[in-house]
């Protein structure tokens, strides 16, 4: 495996690779790190590569030529090769990626600098573009080395046991267990007795239950990659099951105020189908509590009947699973009940995010709403509208307004409860 590094900092790699496990499977000819100096493809005296953009803006940009130089005469066309650029717009670096280009015989990385490289270069020459994170750095070459490291580690022969990397944490798409050494009791800290046991199988299991425990406390998305037998599955069933609540999510479903179609303010009427599906939802999701918020005293008389028949009535026994989720419902004759029962129940008022199928300033988006409430701390009341949409007092008065959920396209009508499946999904899946 060879990787040359194209740069305008060539002794910035100096001794970057010259320890460790990398200087050995260099020594051991297993990889070859070759640096290129990118002034020495230039023709002018002044060895320029960089020039000012087309079109202004600050900084400046890799000149084409002599990269393309650069790139042309390190190719080695009897190799199986692979030219990255080291970017912040590239794919977001992983173990998954950095196994897949160990598999090239020769990578030639280009390290970015600047504002960036001459468009027509990542046109005609790169074949990945590479970010390891979304951060700037202040050039390609921290990024290169991060990335020869991670690609080194899966080339046969680089560590002692060649499926050492296959071991470590991310391969099989779960994290690491905790790891102890001597002494077995530290500061007053016993190690795990398992680990002293000697029983492999024991230990065998120990390692991969804390596994399963710390990613899922700490990444639950990597479980989706892994690839769980069906005992662990089992495990983490008991897991989650066993795991207090992490967030303090409420939902209601609006039927008053609403707008109807010619924006005025109405009350909607009760769809036994959204209460049925939002519940089921609601309690896939670990939410608290789920308030039909509906004013109109027939119509509460309604649902109430309904929620008897699955809770009390024959559908309990008809259907059980159905029970436990509708009793996650209780109907509330305005939002501010909704509110008061949360801040009862909390010691809390909850923050209030409104749901909104319209775009408007200042919404916040998944991600970072994700996180508010992924931190468990507060409660979140969340507000799903009925008609053509909660009206824009409440939006206004809300302590957010969740961004609506765009497709490729431009229809934008999705039905309540499918929104609100996608949402919660978004706010609260593992
Ligand atoms: N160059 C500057 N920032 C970078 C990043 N985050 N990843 C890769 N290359 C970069």
């Amino acid at each position: 495996m060879e990787f040359d590094v194209i740069t305008i900092f060539p002794q910035f790699f100096d001794s970057l690779f010259s320890f460790g496990i990398l200087k050995r499977a260099q020594e051991r000819g297993i990889i070859k790190i070759n640096t290129h100096d990118l002034r020495n493809y230039t023709r002018d005296k002044r060895k320029s590569v960089d020039d000012r953009p087309y079109g202004g803006g600050g900084g400046m940009v890799f000149r084409p030529t002599p990269l393309a130089r650069a790139i042309e005469s390190i190719k080695n066309e009897d190799l199986k090769s692979v030219v990255i650029l080291t970017t912040p717009q590239g794919e977001v670096f992983s173990d998954r990626i950095a196994k897949e280009v160990s598999e090239f015989e020769q990578i030639i990385i280009i390290c970015g600098r600047y504002e960036g490289i001459d468009e027509r270069i990542r046109e005609k020459y790169v074949d990945r573009e590479i970010s390891i994170g979304d951060y700037v750095l202040s050039g390609g070459e921290y990024a290169a080395s991060v990335v020869i490291d991670a690609i080194s580690r899966f080339v046969t022969g680089v560590l002692g046991n060649k499926y050492s990397a296959y071991h470590d944490s991310f391969n099989e798409s779960l994290l690491e267990h905790p790891q102890y050494t001597r002494p077995y009791v530290f500061r007053g800290k016993r190690a795990p007795r398992v680990l002293l046991s000697g029983n492999h199988k024991a230990i065998k299991k120990w390692k991969r239950l804390e596994s399963l425990k710390r990613t899922l406390s700490r990444k639950p998305y990597l479980i989706d990659r892994s690839n769980l037998t069906f005992e662990e599955i089992k495990q983490l069933e008991m897991l989650i099951d066993k795991a207090p609540p992490r967030t303090k999510v409420y939902v209601a479903l609006v039927h008053y105020p609403v707008y109807n179609k010619t924006f005025k303010k109405i009350t909607t009427a009760f769809t036994n189908l959204d209460v049925h599906d939002m519940s089921r939802v609601c309690k896939t999701y670990g939410v608290k509590g789920f308030y039909l918020v509906q004013p109109v005293y027939e119509q509460q008389k309604l649902v109430e009947a309904v929620l008897n028949h699955w809770i009390k009535g024959p559908g309990s026994s008809f259907n059980p699973t159905r029970t436990d989720a509708l009793r996650l419902v209780s109907i509330k004759s305005s939002i501010e009940e909704a509110i008061d029962q949360i801040e009862k129940q909390e010691g809390l008022k909850p923050k209030l995010v409104v749901t909104d199928a319209r775009h408007r300033n200042s919404m916040i988006g998944y991600q970072e709403l994700r996180e508010k409430i992924q931190k468990g701390t507060e409660p979140y009341l969340i507000l799903f509208g009925t008609g053509w949409g909660i009206v824009k007092e409440v939006l206004e008065s809300a302590d957010y307004v969740l961004k609506p959920i765009v497709g490729y396209t431009n229809y934008n009508h999705l039905p309540v409860r499918g929104a609100a499946a996608i949402v919660l999904d978004r706010l609260l899946s593992i």
